[in-house]
C-alpha cells in the first residue's frame, strides 16, 4: 500500500491516512476481509509515528470500515457491516461513526482576556430559577429523595456530637476508607491516605494548580473542555495548549508533537464521560496517553466528575496505570448526589499529599464536617448505591428521549455524540452557524442551550451546543423542537 502525505496540509496526518485507506476500501483495492498493514509496517513506510497509525486505524474502526481483531490486526469489514454502522449512528443506537462528530481542528493557543466562567455560571443559575425556562445549559442532577435525605442528615448531625470543633485537612478517615472501597470497583487500589476530601472537585482542581503550576507554565487541555477549569488556568496565568478532541479522545499525534515542542508541566484530561462531548476513551487510548506523559515527564490531572453516572462499564481510570505517581485523580458527589453539598475528593499517591495538605489547611482548614458526615451516612446505609442505580437508569431513559427527539426534529446536517452516561451530549452545527445568535433566539423562546464556544480555550472553536438531558421528557421534546426550528431556518 502506498500512501502519499501532504505535510503542508492543514489536515492532520492521521486523517489523511484514514481518507486514503477509506478510498482504497471504497474502490475495492482493499476488499472485505483484507488485512491492513501492521501498525509498525505502515508507520515505517509512511515515515510517521506509530501513534499516528493507531489514531488513523481507530477512526476507521469507529467509522465501521474495519474491525480490530486482538493479536491479529485490522481487517476490512464487509459492505453490509459498513452500512449498518452508518445507519445505527443516525438512529443513535451505538456511538459508531462518532469520528464525524467534529470538523478538522487545529491546536488552539489562546490569548488572555476573554469572558469569565462566572458569566456563564451565573446565567445558567438565573435561567434555572426562571419558571418555564427549558435549561439545557446547566449540569444539575436529578433531585434526590428529600424525605430520605432529611432522615440521613439528622443521623449524620447526631454522629457529629459531641465534637463540633475543626477537623483534619485530609478529611474524615472513615469517609476516605468508604471512598477507597468504592474506587476499588473502578480498578483503583488505594489506601485512605491517598485521598483528600475537598469542597467539590473545583477545590481539588484549584489545589493541583496552586501546588504545581507557576505563571507561564504550559498546560495541555482537550479542546473543547470543561470551561470552569479553563478559567482556573487563566487565573493561575498558565499558558494553555488546546489539543483537538477526536471521537476517540484527545488527538495523541498532536499531543506527542506539543509535548516535544512545548514541554508542558501538566495534561488535564476528562477520560470518562468528557465534559462537554460525553466521550469515554478506550483502554488503549489511556495507555498511550500515559506512556506519552511518562516519556516527557509530564503530570496528568484526570478529572472524572461524571464517572459515577456510567450506563456501561468503562476502562479503569488512567490513575490505575500509574506506578510513578504522576497522575492526580479528581471526582465528586456533585453529579451523583447533590452539588450543594460541595463534596469531592483528590487522589494523589506517593508523597504528593503532603503539599496538598499544607495548601488545604492554609486555604480553608478542611471541607465541611457536616457535608462529610452526610455523605458518610449516605454511603454507610446503602442510600448512595440505591440512588446511583436509580439515576443511572433514569438518565439513560432521558438520554434516549433526547436522541429520539434529535433524530425526529433536527435537520440532516446536524450531528451529535451518543454518551454512555453522564448528563450532556454535544451537538455539532454547520460551519456557517452563528451560535450566539441561535442562543439568543432560543432564549427569547424560553430555551437555554449551552453555547459551545465557552468550552474552547479561545472561546471560539467550531459551532456547537452542549445539551443537558437531565430534564423532564416534555421539556426535552419542546426544547429540541424549538432549537431544530431555529437551526432549520
Ligand atoms: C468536568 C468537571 N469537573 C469539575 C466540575 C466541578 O464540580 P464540583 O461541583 O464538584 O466542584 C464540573 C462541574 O460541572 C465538571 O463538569
Amino acid at each position: 500500500m502506498k500512501i502519499i502525505l501532504d505535510r503542508r496540509s492543514n489536515q492532520p496526518v492521521y486523517l489523511q491516512i484514514r481518507d486514503r485507506i477509506s478510498q482504497l476500501i471504497d474502490c475495492g483495492s482493499l476488499p472485505s476481509g483484507a488485512r491492513l498493514p501492521s501498525i509498525r509496517g505502515l508507520a515505517e513506510m509512511a515515515q510517521v509515528n506509530k501513534l499516528t497509525i493507531v489514531e488513523a486505524y481507530g477512526v476507521l474502526e469507529a467509522d465501521g470500515l474495519v474491525e480490530a481483531k486482538p493479536g491479529a490486526g485490522y481487517f476490512v469489514n464487509p459492505p453490509e457491516l459498513r452500512i449498518s454502522a452508518l445507519a445505527s449512528q443516525r438512529l443513535g443506537a451505538v456511538p459508531a461513526l462518532r469520528s464525524q462528530f467534529a470538523p478538522i481542528q487545529e491546536v488552539i493557543i489562546p490569548e488572555h482576556g476573554v469572558k469569565t466562567f462566572a458569566d456563564v455560571y451565573t446565567a445558567g443559575l438565573q435561567a434555572h430559577q426562571q419558571p418555564g425556562m427549558v435549561n439545557f445549559a446547566s449540569g444539575f442532577p436529578q433531585a434526590s429523595e428529600l424525605d430520605e435525605l432529611a432522615r440521613i442528615t439528622r443521623r449524620a448531625m447526631k454522629s457529629l456530637e459531641p465534637w463540633f470543633g475543626n477537623s483534619f485537612p485530609a478529611g474524615d478517615w472513615e469517609l476516605r476508607s468508604q471512598i477507597a472501597q468504592l474506587l476499588l470497583h473502578q480498578g483503583l487500589n488505594l489506601s485512605p491516605e491517598d485521598l483528600m476530601i475537598t469542597n467539590g472537585s473545583m477545590d481539588a482542581l484549584s489545589l493541583v494548580l496552586q501546588t504545581h503550576i507557576q505563571p507561564g507554565d504550559w498546560v495541555v487541555v482537550e479542546s473543547p473542555t470543561f470551561h470552569g477549569f479553563l478559567s482556573q488556568l487563566r487565573q493561575a496565568k498558565a499558558r494553555v495548549i488546546g489539543i483537538p478532541m477526536t471521537a476517540e479522545g484527545m488527538n495523541l499525534e498532536l499531543l506527542a508533537q506539543y509535548l516535544q515542542s512545548h514541554r508542558p508541566k501538566l495534561i488535564y484530561t476528562i477520560s470518562t464521560l468528557h465534559n462537554p462531548t460525553g466521550i469515554t476513551t478506550s483502554l488503549a487510548h489511556r495507555q498511550q496517553l500515559f506512556a506519552l506523559a511518562e516519556a516527557y515527564d509530564c503530570l496528568i490531572l484526570e478529572d472524572n466528575a461524571y464517572e459515577p453516572l456510567n450506563f456501561e462499564t468503562t476502562p479503569a481510570p488512567i490513575k490505575a496505570l500509574d506506578r510513578s505517581h504522576r497522575v492526580m485523580y479528581v471526582c465528586t458527589f456533585s453529579k451523583s448526589l447533590m452539588p450543594g453539598l460541595r463534596l469531592g475528593y483528590l487522589v494523589a499517591t506517593g508523597d504528593q499529599q503532603t503539599a496538598f495538605l499544607e495548601r488545604k489547611l492554609l486555604q480553608d482548614f478542611h471541607t465541611s464536617t457536616i457535608s462529610q458526615a452526610i455523605v458518610k451516612e449516605c454511603l454507610a446505609c446503602g442510600y448512595y448505591r440505591h440512588h446511583l442505580k436509580h439515576i443511572r437508569s433514569l438518565y439513560q431513559q432521558k438520554r434516549d428521549h433526547m436522541l429520539n427527539a434529535l433524530t425526529q426534529y433536527m435537520p440532516p446536517e446536524i450531528s451529535w455524540t451518543v454518551p454512555e452516561g453522564g448528563i450532556f451530549l454535544w451537538l455539532q452545527l454547520p460551519a456557517h452557524c452563528d451560535v450566539q445568535g441561535i442562543c439568543k433566539a432560543a432564549a427569547a423562546q424560553q430555551v437555554l442551550p449551552g453555547a459551545g464556544p465557552a468550552f474552547f480555550p479561545d472561546q471560539k472553536g467550531y459551532p456547537a451546543l452542549r445539551l443537558s438531558f437531565s430534564l423532564p421528557p416534555e421539556d426535552i421534546e419542546q426544547g429540541i423542537k424549538i432549537l431544530a426550528k431555529l437551526l432549520t431556518n
